[in-house]
């Protein structure tokens, strides 16, 4: 029976998650679940964030954490959603961020004459180091000499460990094409790691056709030619953008999902959209993306098909436009979950 940490966390993370929870109560049954009341209300009633004991539990006690979104107007500093979202990558040393971008119904894709075999590729992000630890500081804030800092951390085993769980990844699953994607040429220290971690670990993969973009240049080629892309590697903060990219391409943010993932360790799924302020509590919010996401934690619990039933369903409402406004349909949060509860069935 796994069992499962459940963290809505702010805005819509609880109306999607709901969704998300009712589909997995449909089409695995036996999971148990734990909610934890983490997020913004938490932080502003009584200052926790992200207690070490619950990063413990996480890690000791669950299969997987399922978690919605995290980030509130009313917490500028954001405080809550760094030490609750990035606290658990970068504690549960979550060093892959999974995110499959993948075109389940051409009327939704932004470009003209593509089809879903077209829009069919995951990204591999760098989770745990890059721009996101925090590393740096100010100096004379707020005055007109101020400096700030921010450093990017690119270890050898931080870099290599995410590009070699791309290149297995893509060999696992009949993936011919890898790109690495960096920005070696503007930044020499750090992105020349990553270029010489890539060429030895795809010289250990010969059967895989290896490319390198940088960055600049993978945003173009991901408009003009996504066919092209089979599996991107990345450093934290060029996946962090070219995945919500990537989200436009399948339909939009509302159908993207990803799982941050420590292989036989611990793992974190989640929706790539944030919380929504702009929508939140409306009950507008497009559920496809949490439903997706579970599926995605079925399958790395090792239910495959399960997770395929999920896809087929949501695909099926896809076909029939049984979709939130944004998508260009009519339904609420809670009757797009019934949709593909009714398309599992
Ligand atoms: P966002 O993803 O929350 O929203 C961007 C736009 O997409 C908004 O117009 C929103 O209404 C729309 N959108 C997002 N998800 C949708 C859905 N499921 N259905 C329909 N429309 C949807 O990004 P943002 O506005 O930049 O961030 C809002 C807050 O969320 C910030 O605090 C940010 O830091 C946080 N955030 C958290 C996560 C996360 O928890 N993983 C991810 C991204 C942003
Ligand atoms: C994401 C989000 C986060 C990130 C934010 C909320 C820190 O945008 O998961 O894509 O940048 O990783
Ligand atoms: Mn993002």
């Amino acid at each position: 029976m796994p069992s499962i940490a459940v963290l809505p966390g702010d805005g819509i993370g609880h109306e999607v998650l709901a969704e998300g929870l009712r589909v997995l109560a449909a089409v695995a049954p036996d999971l148990t679940y734990e909610h934890f009341d983490l997020g913004a209300e938490r932080y502003l009633r009584d200052g926790t964030t992200m207690p070490d004991d619950v990063l413990e539990r996480f890690r000791s006690e669950f299969d997987c954490v399922y978690l919605g979104a995290l980030g509130d107007p009313r917490v500028p500093s954001n405080v809550h959603a760094k030490d609750i979202l990035l606290g658990s990558r970068f504690k549960l040393d979550l060093y892959i961020n999974f995110r499959p971008i993948r075109l389940l119904d051409a009327r939704y894709c932004p470009l003209k004459d593509k089809r879903p075999e077209d829009v069919d590729f995951v990204v591999f992000r760098e989770n745990t180091e890059g721009l996101y630890t925090g590393i740096g500081g100010q100096f004379k804030r707020g005055t007109p000499d101020e400096i700030a800092i921010e450093q990017e951390i690119n270890t050898r085993k931080g870099v290599e460990r995410i590009i070699r769980a791309a290149f297995e990844w893509a060999a696992a699953n009949g993936k011919t094409k890898l790109c690495m994607s960096d920005k070696a040429n503007a930044m020499r220290h750090g992105h020349d790691l990553w270029q010489r971690a890539f060429k030895e670990v795809a010289a250990e993969s010969p059967g895989i056709t290896t490319s390198h973009l940088y960055v600049d240049v993978l945003t173009m080629r991901m408009v003009q030619a996504p066919e092209s892309f089979e599996v991107i590697v990345t450093n934290n903060l060029f996946g962090d953008i070219v995945t919500d990219l990537g989200a436009a391409l399948q339909g939009g943010i509302g159908l993207a999902s990803s799982g941050n993932i420590n292989p036989g360790v611990a793992a974190l799924f989640e929706p790539v959209h944030g919380s929504a302020p702009d929508i939140a509590g409306k009950g507008i919010a497009n559920p496809l993306a949490a439903i997706l996401t579970a599926g995605m934690m079925l399958a790395h619990l090792g239910r495959a098909k399960d997770e395929r039933r999920i896809q087929n369903a949501v695909q099926a409402c896809l076909l029939e436009g049984l979709v939130t406004r944004e998508l260009g349909g009519t339904l609420t949060t809670r009757d797009a979950g019934t949709a593909v509860l009714d398309a599992l069935r």
